[in-house]
């Protein structure tokens, strides 16, 4: 019996595997801990997406030597994206590693645990699979408020952007059983959580065949949103390329599937998207913009963005900035390009855009942003909206924050509500982060 420590980085696919990670180690008798002073073994689930990613991680891992001069027992091994990128390389450049484990390997974590106890071994295990998708695991949710609780649905990505590591790190795509899927959010739902995302790097390409026929993403949601009225239903991530009429029908026939669409649109310009192999234009995009608004006019839209791919121009730039405009995004991830080994842009492509003018492009994006998610913001004053309460706010203990089904953060006064209610809240206030409100007795 030992202790396992984890801390996780990137995106909520990583999170998600953690919670598998903790489930397969608590059946091989590990005990996952808080505390990091108690572990002996501290597993970091770590993000390749951009450089400054994996040079937190190699920061992170220089302090820690000081906890291992202290604790001589404990083993640091990697997991995820950068131990699948670098492999056991990362453990002569990290020389506290002791070990890395890939994100499709995570079955054999209680094996590798056990052979790296004697001083100086060394274990690696990378090896990606066309298969795994963990369904048979039930995760173990860590941190969790008891509220709300990812499900991943499918594995990998084939889509190949000229800009990303994922397809890399994460292998080829593959679906869930659906049944696996559906019973686990049902699962969720009799434990007393209101809230479950679905979650793919392009969950528009779902697929599953079995002997009861096809089951597709908007079928899957159908299925989900069915298990009770009182469970939101939410999912990331949706590829603009093949947003379905289908799925914005049955969204807008589920009241309990949230109405917000994260649709990352990574530039403005056609140029750029077609260098981007994003399998779309910018006419394209604002007819999927067009239809989600025909279909759900109350639907909030978000969107990830890159300042500074490979020989972007001044004008394409503002391209960008253009459709921010048209769009009117309630929020946005925006990101300065940086180059990674391996992809179609380090093979072929120039990161000839200086630093220094990819942060004035990447501010000018944030700045617009800013302002137009205050706008809209603006305009939900005096609108009342069923909040699922979430948890005490952050400022103030008489306060507590939930959110909508557009997935705006609302602020209120407490009285007598709880957490994992539903309550209706009228917004009174706002900045360009937050909704402020009041309870409405019903
Ligand atoms: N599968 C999701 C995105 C996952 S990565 C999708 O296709 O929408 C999340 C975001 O990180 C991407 O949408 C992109 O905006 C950004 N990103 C990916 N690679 C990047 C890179 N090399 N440099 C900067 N940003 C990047
Ligand atoms: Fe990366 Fe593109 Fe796949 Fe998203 S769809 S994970 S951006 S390759
Ligand atoms: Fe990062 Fe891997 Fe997710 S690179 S964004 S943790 S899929």
């Amino acid at each position: 019996m030992s202790s396992v420590y984890i801390e996780t980085y990137g995106c909520q696919m990583n999170f998600a595997d953690s919670e598998i990670v903790a489930s397969l180690l608590t059946k091989a008798n590990h005990t996952i801990v808080t505390d990091i002073e108690a572990a002996d073994y501290i597993l970091i689930n770590t993000c390749a997406i951009r450089d400054n990613a994996e040079q937190r991680i190699r920061k992170r891992l220089h302090e820690l030597r000081a906890l291992q001069q202290r604790h001589k027992q404990v083993r640091i091994g990697i997991l995820g994206c950068m131990a699948e990128r670098l492999q056991s390389q990362l453990m002569v450049e990290e020389e506290n590693v002791s070990f890395v484990v890939g994100p499709d390997a995570y079955r054999r974590l209680p094996e590798l645990l056990a052979s790296v106890r004697t001083p100086g071994t060394k274990a690696a295990e990378t090896e990606l699979s066309t298969t795994e998708t963990y369904a048979d695991i039930e995760p173990v949710r860590l941190g969790s408020n008891g509220i709300s609780a990812y499900i991943s649905i499918m594995r990998g990505c084939q889509n190949y952007c000229a800009y990303c590591v994922v397809p890399y790190t994460r292998g080829r795509e593959r679906s869930r059983d659906p049944e696996t899927i559906v019973s686990e959010a049902r699962n969720l739902f009799e434990q007393g959580y209101k809230e479950v995302t679905l979650l793919g790097q392009n969950v528009n390409s779902y697929r599953y065949a079995s002997e009861n026929g096809n089951v597709d993403f908007p079928e899957l949601m159908h299925r989900v949103a069915s298990i009770s009225p009182l469970l939101r239903v939410r999912f990331a991530t949706s590829h603009p390329k093949d947003l379905s009429d289908r799925l914005l029908e049955v969204m807008a026939s589920h009241s309990n599937i949230c109405k917000c669409i994260h649709l990352p649109v990574q530039s403005g310009s056609d140029r750029m998207l077609k260098l981007m192999n994003r399998h779309y234009d910018s006419a394209w995009y604002l007819d999927r913009i067009a239809a989600i608004r025909r279909y759900m006019p109350d639907c909030s839209i978000t969107t990830d963005v890159i300042a500074g791919f490979c020989t972007e121009t001044e004008e394409e730039h503002q391209m960008t900035l253009e459709m921010f405009r048209k769009v009117r995004y309630d929020y946005a991830y925006m990101f300065k390009f940086s180059m990674r080994p391996d992809t179609y842009a380090a093979k072929h492509l120039e990161d000839d855009i200086p630093e220094a003018e990819k942060t004035r492009r990447l501010e000018e994006i944030i700045a617009l942003q800013g302002q137009i998610a205050l706008e809209n913001n603006r305009k939900e004053i005096g609108k009342t909206f069923e909040v699922l309460v979430e948890g005490e706010s952050h400022r103030s203990k008489e306060q507590l924050f939930g959110r909508n089904s557009q997935n705006k953060v609302i602020v209120f006064d407490r009285h007598d509500a709880q957490p994992g209610q539903y309550i209706q809240v009228k917004v009174t206030d706002c900045t360009a982060a937050t909704l402020k409100g009041e309870i409405v007795q019903p």
